[in-house]
């Protein structure tokens, strides 16, 4: 049996882009933030994560170039070897005090975060459970870990009770759930999920990947919702509001002490360069002083989906600047993509298994920086393109 055999049977996305209606990895020509260019056309940016337009703040542009300068392109190593910068520690100090924590810790991505962070403490006899809607880099690292994986439906406070019910008392239970769910862009019911947490005497991790300078005026959700001693754990990325690339996990000293010296993708992988950390400082250093950034994406996406719900579209219960737009089905889906796609909007579609069938969406999402004529814009071309392709 030939170990390539299932890649020459793999045909699904080559008959996509024999079809015109592949929209994945579109090598982009310009990146201003809001505007996007691809082979010479212009398109309103619509689907990045770039939720406060920090990637072109010339602060946050300054200060990769002058880490650039002064410590060169890349640490060439581990944080636990030769790759810890006096700037890694400071931007950890300085994230721990923004989230409220004792302790703050930098890995390269957010998706080894969650593969370290998860598999270091769930260990044999220990009880990982997440939301059926966790970030697929969550399930990743529970599967990495070797306990037990429970799951719980979406933001459902009981039938998570129900499982922790379930689980003997002497073994170790670490619930985990997005913050900000990444495709719906609706919050954990922390109010529900903390009180169950306690009762059953396990531990809470959030991933705030989407909130983290988004809800909590930039704080996160857990911030937002008075929570944040409830929360054992936060996690975020450096790769949508922090203009950057990286992530960080923040406790408690001893928690995260421990995470340090046993979590795997942070050990056996070199630590951000002195660009990525000095973007993520300054952009952090706004997120403190320029709070009205987040005000403002946050007004843009109540006027796009109050825009989106008036014409007749299907928001889902998005309450942030992600804002998913039901379909419901694969032709149409990519059919109100390639429209939107060539009138000027970009937009990223969503299809199983990443959501369930029945629920194929357009996951949209908004900028600080996006124009009110931008966003007028957007939403004349979805009045267009949903008309014309059925949708309302
Ligand atoms: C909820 C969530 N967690 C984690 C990650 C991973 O972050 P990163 O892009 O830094 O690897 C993402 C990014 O897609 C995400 O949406």
């Amino acid at each position: 049996m030939d170990i390539f055999e299932k890649c020459h049977n793999y045909t699904q996305a080559k008959e996509a882009m024999a079809g015109g209606f592949y929209p994945y990895f579109i090598p982009l020509d310009e990146n201003e933030g809001t505007e996007v260019e691809f082979e010479g056309k212009k398109l309103i940016m619509c689907g990045s994560n770039n939720y406060l337009g920090l990637t072109t703040h010339p602060k946050v542009k300054q200060a990769a170039l002058d880490a650039i300068n002064r410590y060169g392109t890349s640490c060439t190593g581990s944080r636990f070897l030769n790759g810890t910068l006096a700037m890694h520690e400071q931007l950890e100090h300085e994230l721990a005090e923004f989230v409220g924590k004792e302790e703050a810790l930098i890995f390269s991505t957010g998706m080894q975060v969650n593969l370290g962070t998860i598999s270091s403490l769930v260990t044999r006899d220990d009880v990982v459970i997440l939301d059926k809607d966790d970030h697929a880099s969550i399930v990743d690292g529970a599967r990495l870990g070797y306990g037990k994986i429970e799951r719980f439906r979406h933001n459902d406070a009981e039938h998570l009770e129900r499982v922790l019910q379930s689980i003997p008392d002497n073994q170790g239970k670490l619930v985990v759930v997005d913050g900000v769910f990444s495709m719906g862009g609706d919050l954990a019911d922390l109010k529900s999920i903390t009180p169950m947490v306690k009762k059953y005497g396990a531990r809470l991790m959030v991933d705030d990947a989407h909130g983290m300078g988004v809800t909590g005026r930039g704080r996160g959700t857990a911030h937002q919702m008075g929570l944040t001693d409830q929360v054992d754990l936060i996690m975020s990325t450096f790769s949508k509001s922090f203009a950057s690339l990286g992530g960080f996990i923040a406790g408690d000293e001893e928690v995260v002490h421990y995470i340090k010296h046993t979590a795997r993708s942070l050990i056996f992988s070199a630590s951000i360069p002195a660009a990525n950390a000095a973007a993520a400082l300054a952009s952090l250093d706004i997120m403190r002083t320029e709070p009205e950034r987040v005000d403002r994406v946050n007004a843009i996406a109540e006027r796009v989906r109050e825009d989106m719900c008036a014409m007749g579209f299907n928001v889902a219960d998005s309450v942030t600047p992600i804002i998913p737009v039901i379909i419901g089905d694969d032709p149409r889906t990519f059919a109100m993509w390639k429209a939107l796609f060539a009138n000027g909007v970009f937009v990223n579609p969503v299809i199983s298994p990443a959501v369930p069938q029945g629920s194929q969406l357009l996951r949209t999402s908004y900028m600080a920086t996006h124009t009110d004529a931008q966003v007028d814009q957007v939403m004349e071309t979805f009045r267009a393109v949903g008309k014309e392709v059925g949708i309302i």
